[in-house]
């Protein structure tokens, strides 16, 4: 997600999110905003000088600082402006335009039906539902069944899904006999970035410690080869990768399990794994990710601080 305005103020690193790695084959970019003269000028911006598949309009954002300037999830609330704003994209854009959204922003006060038959008639090509309003955050699982009833009042306009998928068989259960034509993965790819080989075999991978720490090397390598390999690169890599390893630590591997699959909101006793690497990798403590961090990286500069930024990493 870049913000629109930072893109048309030209701020480096803003841009620097839209640039397309040359192993993404489908190339979707976020932007997010409140007025239809910088969305659309940085549609078209996307548009002429980038190679992208789509855009996609952010109506999901929940954050204080985001809604009350009328962006994210503060759209979803302004049918007007939000239908200008789209109308708007459209006429610039030749590639497709699509919507993130949540189902409202009240808890109990669901909108996201009234609203995905408008985004049809204003020809949007897809629209993504996260199941849980803005004031749910991330308590409460996410309500799948409304997201169907979506699909169905949104049709032919393909509707995804999306809420606490981390397994083939979560995928399959609100997929198949549903109106839902696909999903989008958040947490769960940041959890385990092997769902999708998950997916596509339709099994559960007993992955190895060694097969993860391979994963997290190969990040890291990315990370220096992207930032460079000077102090500042090395901090900056290793700040990417303990916002990763907060989530990554919440894997519970297949061997470990009582029950398969393991479920997105599901807190495991303390377990030691099947080796020294396995017990590290499941630590949920910010030293044991340093630790992490400094076998790939060198040592933690003196007075180096962490503190996660994204509270999506609380279990519910
Ligand atoms: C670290 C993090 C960053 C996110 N950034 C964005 C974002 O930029 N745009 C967006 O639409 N949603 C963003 N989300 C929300 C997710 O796309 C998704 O709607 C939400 O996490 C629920 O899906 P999940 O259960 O698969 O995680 C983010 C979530 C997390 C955990």
């Amino acid at each position: 997600m870049a913000m629109a305005t930072n893109i048309l103020q030209g701020q480096m690193s803003e841009w620097a999110l839209l640039k397309r790695h040359k192993s993404e084959d489908l190339f979707g970019i976020q932007i997010c905003g409140g007025w239809s003269d910088t969305l659309t000028r940085c549609a078209q911006l996307i548009n002429d000088e980038l190679v992208a598949d789509f855009v996609d309009l952010n109506c999901g954002c929940p954050i204080d600082l985001i809604y009350k300037k009328g962006e994210g999830c503060a759209l979803m609330g302004k049918t007007n402006k939000f239908e200008q704003i789209i109308r708007s994209m459209k006429s610039v854009l030749e590639i497709p335009l699509t919507v993130k959204m949540r189902t409202g922003i009240m808890d109990n006060k669901s909108i996201a039906h009234h609203l995905v038959p408008k985004l049809r008639d204003w020809d949007v090509s897809m629209v993504t539902i996260h199941g849980r309003s803005r004031e749910q955050r991330y308590t409460k699982s996410a309500d799948w069944d409304y997201i169907d009833q979506c699909a169905e009042l949104a049709k032919p306009m393909p509707v995804f899904g999306n809420g606490d998928i981390l397994s083939y068989e979560d995928l399959d259960c609100h997929i198949k006999e549903t109106e839902v034509k696909g999903c989008m993965i958040a947490r769960g790819a940041l959890i385990k970035p092997w769902i999708f080989t998950e997916i596509k075999e339709q099994r559960h991978w007993d992955i190895s410690s060694n097969e993860r720490f391979e994963m997290i090397k190969s990040f890291v390598n990315n990370g220096l080869e992207h930032w460079g390999s000077d102090q500042q690169g090395v901090e900056t890599t290793r700040r990417f990768l303990l916002e990763w390893l907060s989530f990554l630590y919440r894997y519970i591997p297949v061997g470990v399990l009582e029950s398969v699959p393991q479920k997105i909101n599901q807190r495991p006793p303390k377990y030691i794994g099947r080796n020294d690497l396995e017990t590290l990798l499941s630590s949920p403590n910010c030293g044991d990710w340093l630790k992490i961090s400094e076998m790939l990286l060198g040592p933690v500069p003196d007075g180096f601080n962490f503190l996660p930024k994204h509270k999506a990493n609380a279990y519910m």
